[in-house]
C-alpha cells in the first residue's frame, strides 16, 4: 500500500530530450486542472541545492573527482527531499521533479563507472531509498540531444563529456527502467513536443488512477 498522501513523479533522460518543457507542460496541465503542484528540479530545488548546482556544472571545475560528484549530487538531494519534496509530498501535492536518484545510478553509475553497490548504499542514507511513484523515461538519440543543446548554447561540465559517455547513460537509463517496469514509462523524445504531451498526459493520468485506487485499498 502507498503511504504518501500526495503523489511523487520524476521525469528523466538525457540531455537534450526536452524534458524540462513537458515537466512545466505537466505541470501547468495539473493546475488547470485543480490540483496542487510543485515543480522543481536536480540539482537545485533549493537555495543550498542551487550553490551545490552550480559547484557542479561550471565548465572550469574539471578536476573534480568522481567521488566528490557523486556525494554532492547525493548532498543537493538531501536538502531537495527534506525541504521541498518530502513536505509537499505529505501534504497531498503532487510534486514533479526534473531529476532524481535515476540520474545519478545513469551518470555516476553506469557512465562513471562507480559500482552501483557503492551508489545504493549512499542512496540509503540519502533519500532512505524513497523513489519516485511515477517515472517517465524520456529516450532520444544521444547525437540529437547533445545538438540539441548547443543550439541553445547550453554546455555545462557533465555535456562536455564524451558521446561515448552520454551513450553509457543513455544505456544504463534502458536498463533501469528494464527492471522496474512498474515505476518506469519510456516516452520517444524524437516525437514532436505536442504529441509528447498528449502521451504523458496520458499516462499521468492513468498512473493517478491507479495510485489513488491503491491508497483506498
Ligand atoms: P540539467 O538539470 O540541466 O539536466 O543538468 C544537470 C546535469 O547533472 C546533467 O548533465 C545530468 C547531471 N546529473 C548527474 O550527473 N547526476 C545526478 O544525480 C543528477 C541529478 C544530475
Amino acid at each position: 500500500m502507498k503511504l504518501r498522501k500526495g503523489v511523487f513523479i520524476s521525469f528523466e533522460g538525457i540531455e537534450g530530450t526536452g524534458k524540462t518543457t513537458q515537466a512545466k507542460l505537466l505541470s501547468e496541465r495539473l493546475s488547470d486542472e485543480g490540483c496542487v503542484t510543485v515543480l522543481t528540479h536536480e540539482p537545485g530545488g533549493t537555495v543550498i541545492g542551487s550553490r551545490i548546482r552550480e559547484l557542479l556544472l561550471l565548465p572550469e571545475h574539471r578536476e573534480m573527482s568522481y567521488m566528490t560528484e557523486l556525494l554532492l549530487y547525493n548532498a543537493a538531494r538531501v536538502q531537495h527531499l527534506a525541504e521541498r519534496i518530502l513536505p509537499a509530498v505529505n501534504e497531498g501535492t503532487i510534486v514533479i521533479t526534473d531529476r532524481f536518484t535515476d540520474s545519478t545510478i545513469a551518470y555516476q553509475g553506469y557512465a562513471r563507472g562507480i559500482d552501483l553497490s557503492l551508489i545504493n548504499s549512499i542512496d540509503r542514507i540519502a533519500t532512505g531509498g524513497i523513489r519516485p511513484d511515477l517515472t517517465i523515461l524520456f529516450d532520444l538519440d544521444v547525437e540529437e540531444g547533445l545538438r540539441r543543446n548547443r543550439g541553445v548554447n547550453k554546455i555545462d561540465r557533465l555535456e562536455l563529456e564524451s558521446i561515448e559517455f552520454h551513450k553509457r547513460v543513455r544505456a544504463g537509463y534502458l536498463k533501469i527502467a528494464e527492471s522496474e517496469p512498474e515505476r518506469f514509462r519510456i516516452v520517444d523524445a524524437s516525437r514532436p513536443p505536442e504529441e509528447i504531451g498528449v502521451k504523458v498526459w496520458e499516462i499521468v493520468s492513468t498512473a493517478m488512477q491507479n495510485l489513488k485506487l491503491k491508497i483506498q485499498n
